[in-house]
């Protein structure tokens, strides 16, 4: 297998809209694929349509597995772990109980969750719903890195954190990508420029482009791949 994900022709329509028109996106494995684009284009529709959570057409093979068909239980037990834009952690649970809501596999790599996030370990006893935005975003990658799957969708991570944040949460990435094959869904360039080795850029719910992260380096390229400001 030299694709962690292979995505071919996929279509998606939601409420009559055509949201996803045709993506094609492939995945090595080993380190960080970026999918950009500017908000709206389709990166969330993808995400969840690769898992089973809207309906699609087109091939979707996931870890070497032609999954069209398959109830989202199962594409996750092929061992893909998903970091959703919205968190979502349990508030009114505790981190511990937070994360072992999330346990899929009989051995969890703690070890793995506490050596990346060792704050996690100190507030275990704390309910979810008192954390930091930061802290929260620790506590659902936690949850996708715990089963150790070799596979992780993570849905615009940085989203609402604070600058020194961000750069905690990429330092915390760059080692989750050591440990799984990461689709990384951002629209933050310093995160992008730093984690991703590769980029796929969507625009209308089509992929316009395909290359090489160091292509973010030109900063005329990269504000036409993101199509956001604040980029220099
Ligand atoms: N559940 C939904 N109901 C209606 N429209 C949706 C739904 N989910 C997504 N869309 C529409 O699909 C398009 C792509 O959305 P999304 O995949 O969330 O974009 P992105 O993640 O790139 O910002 C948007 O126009 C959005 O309004
Ligand atoms: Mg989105």
């Amino acid at each position: 297998m030299t694709n962690a994900l292979e995505v071919s022709d996929l279509h998606v329509t939601i409420a009559g809209s055509h949201v996803l028109q045709g993506v094609s996106i492939e995945v090595p494995v080993g380190g960080v694929t970026a999918l950009l684009g500017r908000n709206g284009v389709g990166k969330t529709t993808t995400l969840r349509a690769l898992l089973g959570l809207v309906a699609s057409t087109g091939a979707i093979s996931v870890l070497g597995t032609d999954v069209r068909g398959w109830s989202t239980h199962r594409i996750v037990r092929l061992g893909v772990g998903y970091v959703p834009e919205d968190r979502d952690v349990f508030a009114g649970l505790t981190v511990a109980e937070n994360l072992r809501l999330a346990e899929q596999v009989d051995e969890p790599r703690y070890d793995d969750v506490y050596a990346i996030f060792p704050e996690l370990r100190e507030r275990t006893r704390q309910r979810a719903g008192t954390l930091s935005g930061g802290q929260q975003q620790m506590v659902s990658i936690a949850r996708a890195l715990l089963n150790g799957w070799p596979l992780l969708l993570v849905d615009e991570p940085s989203k609402g954190l604070a600058p020194r944040l961000v750069s905690e949460l990429a330092d915390a990435l760059e080692r989750v990508a050591t440990l799984a094959t990461v689709l990384l869904v951002e629209q933050n360039l310093a995160v992008v420029r730093r984690l991703a080795q590769r980029i796929v850029v969507l625009d209308h719910g089509e992929v316009v482009h395909t290359g090489d992260a160091r292509e973010l380096h030109d900063p005329d390229l990269a504000k036409r791949f993101l199509g956001v400001t604040g980029v220099r």
